[in-house]
């Protein structure tokens, strides 16, 4: 199959108040970005990696990527605005399949990637790794309206998986109306395309604050046993 990784790297990870991005803050010996990135290399159906950073990251330069099939592009200003500048470098020589992965997961775990790859192959339809929600979820700003039955609720992961051409027109038309799209799979839905849920492991969390980032020290040392 003829599949590219495509990882959105072009946040400032402002609410880890740091002075450079979250994405270069270090797990053991190596960088957010490192372990994500390595991680993907692993996976033997991705033929090529395509990395959205932004134009003045001074430090994607300096990274350790010796042997890894990775290709550099220019962010945008939100997500999914990186993720479409991605997937246009691809155009020339568009891939069949595209995986879209946050490289603020670098916990992901490779059967769980493997896992997707062949639920979305077999099924001829894209999907998403998730999890089932665990948590009782209020809505309300103050305070608390209503209670949202759980059973039904599920929180987005990634890896997500689509079909290229797919994911590139639905993304784009999204884009042009304005849509809020915090995924892939939510432009998906838009465009009434299919979405399967595929069960992941909840310890693939994206590390936002300071306080995911000392978990996430913890949970790659056990990872690494
Ligand atoms: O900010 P958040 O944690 O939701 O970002 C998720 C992923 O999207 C991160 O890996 C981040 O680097 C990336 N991102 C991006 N371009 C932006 C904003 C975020 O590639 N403009």
């Amino acid at each position: 199959i003829s599949l590219a990784a495509v990882v959105p790297a072009a946040g400032v990870g402002s609410r880890m108040g740091l002075n450079h991005p979250k994405q270069y803050l270090k797990i053991g010996d190596k960088t957010i970005l490192e372990h994500t990135l390595s991680k993907l290399s692993q996976v033997d159906t991705i033929n090529q990696i395509i990395v959205a950073v932004s134009d003045e990251d001074g430090y994607f330069e300096n990274l350790n990527l010796d042997n890894l099939n990775v290709t550099r592009v220019s962010g945008g200003k939100e997500r999914a605005d990186s993720v479409l500048n991605a997937l246009k470098s691809l155009r020339s020589n568009p891939p069949e399949w595209v995986l879209v992965h946050d490289a603020a997961r670098p916990l992901v775990d490779i059967a769980d990637i493997d896992n997707l790859i062949s639920s979305c192959i077999n099924a001829g339809e894209g999907g998403i790794l998730a999890c089932r929600v665990k948590d009782t979820i209020k809505k309300g700003n103050t305070h608390s309206e209503h209670t949202v039955p759980r059973d039904q609720l599920w929180q987005a992961l990634t890896p997500q998986l689509f079909p290229y051409q797919v994911l590139l027109q639905s993304l784009e038309s999204a884009l042009e109306d304005g849509a809020l799209i915090t995924d892939e799979a939510s432009a998906m839905e838009r465009a009434n395309q299919p979405v399967q849920l595929v069960c992941g492991r909840s310890d693939n969390i994206k590390i936002t604050t300071p306080e995911d980032h000392a978990l996430a020290c913890f949970l790659m040392e056990q990872q690494q046993k």
